[in-house]
């Protein structure tokens, strides 16, 4: 189905026409109750989209979208384990990690016992290194656990890992490894003590160059400091959907954890992957950040699309994109803790929905994920805000942040909530130049006003949405990312594509391979273009 050819867009573009002369300040001087119908709140999470540039017949417009995309027939065929991964011959069901009732999705295709099961196995080995039982091969307990992976199998648990450190265990390290860089791994091995380090690969495919690299040289550096091969099957633990490739590397197999073809990699935090946030914060914090990821999957299914969050969210990031033609969206956490949140949502949006194919094979007719970028707002507002501000371009933001502090020192918190609400203030509603003037009216001579007028002026009317999460605790963190899983959903669901394929990561590995035997075989390197070859003589001169 060509969407752009719908009804419901039609009428979308036609309603846009009406209302692009509308500034925000005029949105809000037009509508009093304009809060109260633009904004929802679910769960200890407040979601204000006051400030983007719709009103109420925008939002019926854009429902009206959703229901002529069949979002329900998909949404439905994804929860009954379809193989809506068309491309992949795979179904969707990262939903079924966070729940714990089988059958599901049905009694045909149950996956709760392999599910339940796995989570069990993973809280007992997570408990017995948390209480200092689970012994090294010199049998020393483990202090410190690494997770080797890259993309799905790290972001996810890195991010929540450092956004709930204030309920970390106080005596495990937990670290993350993921770039083919020495850099990364060559100076925490100098920390690391081999006799109490647990190491976890974490590879879907355990085939990732990258990881398995990384995997080698951390097993080489136990074998060599230990003396012993045999050392590994105390050091080692695999969390893959290829649990005989883990065992070939050497890992016993009770220490291998599985997941499964239909869990995406962007989505697989909530499974076996998670083993090392679970280590970090303990199985019950696990448990509660799948109950709130669970909550927002029975909110996503049941809630009327008008009244939806993830549904609400996917329409307006649609509008901005394909009616207002936004190209980036900037995500600004106004929290120290959600430094990686911006990283992790970079994979889970642009890695899904970063196409131009429909499912259908056709090229689409509109424009799909824009770029999704962003940094901690506080330290963007000192940074990169000025574009935001006075560059002339349309970005929507997404402001981010929870009201209490896990980190309570006196002042911070009411100061970062005020620049979190007084930048997305200043953003949509600006400065006139008669504000200006007026400001800067009896500070200096008329004609340095005059001069210095227009670069006080802002021109406002950038939109932006803020999420309020009540406190950063796991069930609010699992209800965000199952938040913008969803929302991830919807939109792949409207534009027609596949949302849970990613093609398009394989030219550069397949690329990479075949340059790197290059490096060190000048010959070889001659059937690759000149740009390459340029590259490839000056690295083969500096690494000599
Ligand atoms: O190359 C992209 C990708 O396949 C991602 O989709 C995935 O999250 C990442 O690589 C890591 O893959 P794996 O878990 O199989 O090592």
């Amino acid at each position: 189905m060509n969407i752009t050819a719908s009804a419901s867009w039609k009428a979308i573009e036609a309603h846009r026409l009406s209302l692009s002369p509308v500034h925000l300040r005029q949105f809000f001087a037009n509508d009093p109750g304009r809060v109260a119908s633009l904004s929802l709140s679910y769960d200890g999470i407040y979601y204000d989209f006051s400030k983007q540039r719709i009103d109420s017949t925008t939002l019926a417009l854009l429902v009206a979208l959703a229901h002529e995309a069949r979002l329900d027939e998909l949404t439905s065929r994804m929860f009954s384990g379809e193989k809506i991964n068309a491309s992949e011959d795979r179904s969707v069901l990262h939903v079924a990690l966070r729940r714990s009732i089988s059958p599901f999705p049905s009694t045909d295709l149950d996956v709760m016992p392999e599910v339940i099961a796995t989570r069990q196995r993973m809280a007992a080995f997570a408990d017995r290194i948390r209480s200092g039982q689970a012994l090294g091969f010199t049998g020393m307990p483990i202090r410190h656990v690494v997770n080797i992976g890259i993309g799905g199998s790290d972001l996810g648990p890195k991010m929540l890992d450092y956004a709930l450190r204030s309920i970390s265990h106080p005596a495990l390290g937990v670290h993350y490894v993921s770039n083919l860089d020495g850099a990364q791994l060559a100076p925490l091995l100098q920390t690391l003590d081999p006799r109490t380090t647990l190491f976890l690969v974490a590879s879907k495919t355990f085939t990732t160059q990258e990881t398995m690299l990384n995997a080698q040289t951390a097993r080489d550096w136990l074998v060599a400091n230990l003396g012993d091969a045999a050392a590994v099957s105390r050091h080692f633990a695999a969390l893959t959907a290829k649990p005989e490739r883990a065992v070939k590397f050497g890992i016993m197999a009770d220490a291998v954890f599985p997941l499964w073809d239909w869990v995406g990699g962007r989505f697989s935090l909530w499974s076996a992957v998670g083993l090392a946030l679970m280590i970090a914060i303990g199985p019950h914090a696990f448990a509660d950040l799948l109950a709130g990821a669970e909550r927002m999957d029975e909110h996503f299914r049941s809630t009327p699309y008008e009244r939806n969050l993830p549904v609400v969210m996917a329409l307006i990031g649609i509008w901005n994109t394909n009616f207002l033609g936004a190209t980036s969206n900037a995500v600004l956490p106004y929290n120290e803790s959600l430094k990686y949140f911006p990283s992790f949502l970079q994979q889970l949006e642009m890695e899904s929905n970063g196409k131009s194919v429909g499912s259908d094979g056709q090229p689409l007719a509109c424009a799909s994920n824009p770029i999704v970028w962003g940094e901690l707002g506080n330290n963007g507002q000192h940074a990169f805000f000025q574009l935001l501000h006075q560059g002339g371009r349309l970005v929507p933001c997404d402001f981010i942040a929870a009201v209490r502090s896990d980190y309570p020192l006196p002042g911070h918190q009411e100061a970062l909530l005020a620049n979190c609400f007084a930048q997305s203030a200043a953003l949509a509603f600006g400065k006139t130049a008669e504000e200006a003037r007026s400001e800067l009216q009896g500070t200096m001579p008329a004609t340095a006003l005059e001069s210095l007028l227009p670069h006080k002026v802002f021109a406002g009317n950038q939109p932006s949405s803020t999420l309020l999460l009540s406190r950063l605790d796991p069930q609010t963190l699992g209800a965000l990312i199952a938040l913008y899983e969803h929302k991830v959903f919807v939109q792949g669901a409207i534009w027609g594509l596949n949302s849970f394929d990613q093609w398009g990561v394989e030219l550069g590995k397949a690329v990479a391979s075949s340059i790197l035997p290059a490096i060190a075989n000048p010959p070889l390197a001659e059937k690759f273009d000149a740009s390459t070859q340029g590259l490839l003589a000056f690295s083969r001169q500096h690494l000599a």
